[in-house]
């Protein structure tokens, strides 16, 4: 029998719902290429060659800012890694339910859906859904109702901040801003302030190990680095309230975006924001004491969750396995030939 998946294509992670498995399996959304277009490996093998690789070999990331930015490798990668999960004969006429960040142009949806509608494997139907619908879905909630549901999910290269009712969205903002940007601002900072020059693996290393979105959280870790005058590696020793300094910044607008988004939500919506608080999703939100800024800025609860980079996914397995949520789920075709 086919399969049905549902698909989250990250700009850092690549996370698939195997209806047949009824599991999540994620993987490093990253693919290595040798002879211009030679798939020489893909997911976390391609990952781990990231910035380590010869010139023979490009590492790259088919997803950019959340849209598909390299088509024809996203395909390839895709291809690979549902072979790798499943057996081939339950891909071909497999469904598929895509989702897809909301404040995006219909062309760029359109290469979502492309993506699987016109791959080798002719799947019997393709349908889109909305990121943060699946967010909502994910985190246990019933999105259904007359109920405003304020979902923050921050991933790599975005945050997306939407308010939704009635199984729609209010009101979504998507911002090109995510836990890569954190990353180039201590990779920036230290190259400044300490003439130290560090990979972007290191950097995502502090930023997950020691760093925090509040000040005066204690904690360090030793990296190697180069030194910019001399050109030698150096061992340096990095403490959290760095990171911090590093990251303050970025943190500051994000801060200002969510200021901006709650200012727009109409009253009623807002009072149930507030009893139910902010929900947060995407691994970015595992930033230490991230919800405790957000909760200082708003005066507003805010909800964290277990495995937060898996709740678009997590979401996409309801909308596939239970009947009351198959209609979030939306098919392009009927929006192009209207
Ligand atoms: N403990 C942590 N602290 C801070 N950030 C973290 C932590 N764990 C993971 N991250 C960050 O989460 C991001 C990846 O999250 P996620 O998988 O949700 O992104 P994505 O879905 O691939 O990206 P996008 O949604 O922007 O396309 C990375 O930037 C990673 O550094
Ligand atoms: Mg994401």
């Amino acid at each position: 029998m086919s399969n049905v998946y549902g698909v989250d294509l990250g700009t850092s992670n690549l996370k698939v719902y195997s209806k047949q498995a009824d599991q999540i399996v994620k993987e490093k959304n990253t693919i290595a290429i040798v002879n211009k277009n030679q798939m020489y490996a893909y997911g976390d093998d391609a990952y781990a060659m990231y910035e380590k690789a010869p010139e023979s070999i490009q590492v790259s990331f088919p997803i950019t800012g959340g849209v598909i930015a390299d088509y024809n490798n996203m395909q390839t990668l895709v291809g690979s890694f549902l072979g790798k999960i499943t057996k081939s004969h339950a891909i071909k006429g497999a469904e598929f339910v895509v989702a897809v960040p909301t404040d995006i142009t219909e062309v760029e949806k359109k290469a979502f859906y492309d993506l699987f509608y016109k791959s080798t494997f002719k799947p019997k139907s393709v349908m889109l859904c909305d990121k943060p619908i699946a967010d909502a879905l994910g985190l246990g909630l019933d999105v259904t109702q007359p109920t405003g549901i304020m979902v923050v999910d921050m991933g790599a290269d975005t945050t997306e901040i939407s308010v939704i009712s009635l199984g729609g969205l209010v009101l979504s903002h998507l911002m090109h801003f995510g836990g890569n940007r954190f990353d180039e601002a201590i990779i920036n900072y230290f190259k400044r302030n300490y003439n130290l020059v560090i990979g972007q693996k290191t950097a995502m290393d502090l930023k997950e190990h020691i760093g925090c979105a509040i000040p005066g959280i204690e904690g360090s870790m030793v990296i190697v680095g180069l030194d910019v005058v001399s050109g030698l590696p150096i061992q340096m020793e990095i403490t959290a309230e760095m990171v911090y300094n590093a990251m303050k910044d970025n943190l500051e607008t994000l801060c200002n975006s969510i200021k901006m988004i709650l200012e727009k939500v109409p009253p009623e919506l807002a009072k149930d924001i507030m009893n139910a608080g902010i929900y947060m999703t995407g691994g970015g939100s595992q930033l230490l004491k991230l919800d405790v800024l957000f909760k200082d800025l708003t005066n507003i609860n805010v909800n964290i969750c277990e495995d937060p980079d898996e709740c678009v996914a997590k979401g996409l397995s309801l909308v596939i396995k239970d009947a009351k949520y198959s209609g979030l789920a939306y098919s392009m075709r009927s929006k192009i030939f209207k």
